[in-house]
């Protein structure tokens, strides 16, 4: 096509299609020129507004390492992992959320009743439940990765002080599903914004704040992997979270306990001499389809 115009570019650019091209492909592909037109053409892109969104690309290609990717976390401010995550959802199950970074391989076996506080600050929170199946059955023997921040608000990879295990635990849950666990009362923090991902939310007027969490992934054999996060409903920032992982069946209630009434088999070192948290949070798997 020689007379390309801004009202058959969409069609010119689907008819440049190969033959042999794989469908799906070819379905993204002209769907997402579709809408990219669309989105120019909607705003009356100019030249000065697609330079300064390449420039954003590039500064992400830029500060993306191993360590940091900058394009996750980009796709977490604009709601696609969120979009991705819903669109992929098993109804039936407990919803799953955002993975996020700061996730470790690896992480160190933490018995049932087991303590992930130690000696850090913060107060202290009891967490247990159950794993179960979407007709109620326990699930015996899934594996629960469990990872959070420390009282001061870091991931164990962001903050040098901390050992790269701390707040990092990998469980098994027993014959009747259960998992439980001390640990301290995550805090909410902030996603990265020292790079363009920062910029973008600046120019939004969006905040860089997360709700506090605990972030779960819980596999067993026969069943979908979930991979989730538990909000606290006392978080100043559940209705605003900049990544939009918070739903409805993932948000828990802490409850106030008396120092007196800390529960035996928990192997916590010390007194209790404090009230302390404590919450019941249950997971449900769905089944793996067999095929
Ligand atoms: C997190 O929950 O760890 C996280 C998720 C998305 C972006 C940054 C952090
Ligand atoms: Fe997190």
């Amino acid at each position: 096509m020689r007379n390309v115009n801004k009202d058959n570019i969409t069609e010119v650019f689907t008819g440049y299609f190969g033959e042999d091209t794989d469908p799906r492909a070819r379905e993204i592909l002209a769907s997402l020129a579709k809408h990219l037109h669309a989105f120019a053409k909607e705003v009356n892109l100019t030249h000065e507004e697609w330079r300064q969104g390449l420039e954003l690309a590039q500064w992400t290609g830029k500060i993306t390492t191993d360590e940091r990717n900058e394009f996750v976390l980009l796709s977490d401010v604009l709601g696609l992992s969120s979009l991705v995550d819903m669109l992929n959802s098993r109804p039936d199950a407990t919803s799953s959320s955002v993975l996020g970074p700061f996730h470790v391989s690896n992480p160190p076996v933490l018995e049932i009743g087991g303590d992930l506080k130690g000696d850090y600050d913060g107060e202290l929170l009891l967490v247990e439940g159950a794993v179960r199946d979407t007709n109620g059955r326990p699930v015996a023997g899934a594996t629960i990765d469990i990872w959070q921040t420390a009282p001061n608000g870091l991931y164990s990879s962001q903050d040098p002080n901390q050992d790269i295990h701390s707040f990092h635990a990998l469980m098994t849950t027993d014959a009747e599903g259960r998992y439980a666990f001390t640990t301290a009362r995550p805090v909410s923090y902030t996603v990265p914004d020292d790079g363009p991902v920062g910029k973008i939310l600046q120019a939004a007027g969006r905040h860089p704040w997360r709700p506090s969490h605990l972030h779960y992934i819980i596999k067993a054999k026969g069943f979908h992997t979930l991979v989730t996060e538990v909000f606290p409903d006392d978080d100043p920032y559940l209705d605003q979270d900049t990544v939009f992982g918070v739903r409805n069946d993932l948000v828990m209630t802490y409850t106030e306990r008396r120092a007196e009434d800390f529960p035996k088999g928990f192997k916590l070192s010390g007194k209790v001499t404090e009230p302390f948290l404590s919450v019941k949070f249950d997971l449900v798997l769905a089944v793996a389809q067999i095929s």
